[in-house]
């Protein structure tokens, strides 16, 4: 199958859709790749690195005769009107604000993939552009706002004084507000970020953060992935929280959406006003309206000196990582449509990605997709009444028994059974009981690299092949020698694995 790459026709749109760092692996998938003239040039990605990558180089028409075509934007309708019968496109299309685009696609047959449909479930994670493109519009923003900031972000003392570090406050801690507070905490400034989802509180105080609350007891998670609107006692109490941080904080930073949904007006006129001159907002949200009420989509509008950015083409600004990551993306999701890696695609409705990325197929719309869960939904939340109830004791009495029972069973076997199997068993039920302690007291999250260090503990077995090492029965020898270094692998590779696992939990 030949798969044809267009180049992007929207107004200052830097990126493509394929880097010549996948073409490779899609041609090990069985694919051939044909890439329009000129196609990366924007992304200081010129045609030579294509074509030394395996990639042909062809004009815009010979691209629209190629059976798949791969690129970024939603097709213009004349775009659509140069595809033919059962050609497949994987692109951005946003189904349902462009339903015409849709009818257009079915009455032409031909078939779409939807890279703004990939559900949002742990499984479809590596083929998740729009995640891609938040986190780098999210480390975008901080730097545009850097640039309109007339001062530093981290503080410092210097001969000349001291400067303190700016603050930032980040409304929205999902994909974008997140990689905003990594960016914004490395730059030295002081972070603080709020969000309606409570379990995304770690996230950010790992990543140096300050996670800001309100009284009102309301979880904004939902079970698609995505928030949830929240009620106006909610909304009401956030923007109190943002009127008291608009007065201190000097740079502002707002990605609070739910997809489909118009984005909340979380920052006044007045908070604007009570902002220092010089403060900087950026509102990522400006493509669905804006967070802040004062923002212009694409412009920078300076209020009283307060300057609020909304730009929609942030990814674009980093067109050659945007690039990258986005055809990453895509070579992932051709992996997953072409199961025998045959150069053959197979669009699989049974498969939860594939069919919620499918929008039209053989002449069908098949959107909206069923819905899919999340795997990962907000914890239970404890029920304190609950916690306080004179239930306690009883639980307690239900893991007295097991004990007392156990005591039992001990002494019982004890008084028939001989002296030499007492030592060992006793042996056993200590070591049974310090594993237990040992083992539930570890956090749910270090299991894994507890696992590897035990792993690697458990080659104390090596012991027992060196004592037989020096045997002169030659089979004994070889089998020792073959334990010891079996043993030495797990040993080593279980220490190694356990330190690169420990890295990551380390700051
Ligand atoms: P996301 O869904 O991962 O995150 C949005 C976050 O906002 C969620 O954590 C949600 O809980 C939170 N939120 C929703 N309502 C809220 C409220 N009332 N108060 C506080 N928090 C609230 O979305 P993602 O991927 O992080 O994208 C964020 C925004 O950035 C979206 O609007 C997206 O369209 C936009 N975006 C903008 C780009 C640009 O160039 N301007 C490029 C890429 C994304």
């Amino acid at each position: 199958m030949k798969i044809g790459v267009l180049k992007e026709i929207k107004d200052n749109e830097k990126r493509v859709a394929i880097t010549p760092s996948v073409i490779s692996k899609i041609k090990k998938l069985g694919f051939e790749i044909y890439v329009e003239k000129d196609l990366g040039i924007e992304a200081s990605l010129y045609d030579e690195l294509y074509s030394t990558s395996g990639a042909e180089i062809c004009s815009k028409e010979e691209i629209y005769n190629c059976d798949l075509l791969l690129k970024i934007n939603k097709p213009t309708s004349e775009e659509i009107n140069k595809l033919r019968n059962s050609q497949t496109l994987i692109s951005f299309f946003s189904p349902s604000l462009n339903p015409e685009l849709l009818e257009l696609c079915k009455r032409d047959n031909i078939n779409i993939l939807s890279m703004d449909s990939v559900p949002r479930i742990s499984r479809a994670q590596k083929m998740d552009a729009l995640s891609s493109m938040a986190n780098v519009a999210g480390s975008r923003a901080v730097i545009e706002a850097a640039h309109c900031y007339g001062r530093f972000f981290g503080g410092q003392i210097t001969a000349a004084g001291k400067i303190n570090p700016a603050k930032i406050l980040i409304i929205g801690a999902g994909v974008a507000g997140l990689s905003a507070i990594g960016t914004a905490s490395s730059l030295g400034a002081i972070v603080k970020a709020f969000d309606t989802r409570p379990e995304v509180k770690e996230q950010v105080e790992s990543l140096g953060a300050q996670f800001l609350t309100v009284s009102i007891d309301e979880d904004g998670s939902s079970k698609d992935g995505y928030a949830k609107v929240m009620s106006k006692e909610f909304i009401d109490a956030e923007m109190k929280l943002f009127a008291e941080q608009a007065k201190d904080v000097d740079v502002i930073i707002t990605t609070a959406l739910i997809p489909g949904k118009e984005a909340p007006k979380l920052i006044t006129r007045e908070m604007v006003e009570m902002m220092k001159p010089g403060s900087v907002i950026v509102d990522l949200a400006s493509q669905q309206g804006g967070n802040c009420e004062l923002c212009k989509k694409d412009q920078i509008v300076d209020h009283n000196g307060v300057k609020i950015i909304g730009f929609t083409d942030l990814p674009s600004r980093l067109p050659s990582q945007s690039s990258e990551l986005y055809a990453n993306n895509l070579f992932h999701i051709l992996d997953e449509l072409t199961p025998h890696k045959d150069g053959k695609i197979m669009i699989d409705m049974n498969d939860d990605v594939i069919r919620g990325m499918t929008i039209v197929k053989d002449g069908e719309i098949t959107y909206p997709p069923p819905k899919v869960e999340v795997s990962v939904t907000s914890k239970p939340k404890e029920d304190k009444k609950v916690k306080e109830s004179p239930k306690i004791p009883s639980k307690r009495k239900s893991s007295i028994i097991p004990g007392v029972l156990a005591l039992s069973l001990l002494f019982l076997v004890g008084a028939f059974a001989p002296a030499s199997f007492m030592n060992h068993f006793t042996v056993f039920v200590l070591s049974c009981f310090i594993g237990y302690m040992v083992i539930w007291n570890v956090t749910a999250s270090l299991h894994t690299p507890l696992m590897s260090v035990t792993n690697a503990v458990s080659s104390i077995i090596i012991i027992g092949a060196i004592t037989q090492v020096s045997t002169n029965d030659t089979l004994s020898l070889i089998l020792s020698g073959l334990a010891i270094f079996i043993a030495s692998i797990n040993i080593f590779g279980g220490f190694a694995v356990t330190k690169r696992m420990l890295g990551m939990f380390k700051k």
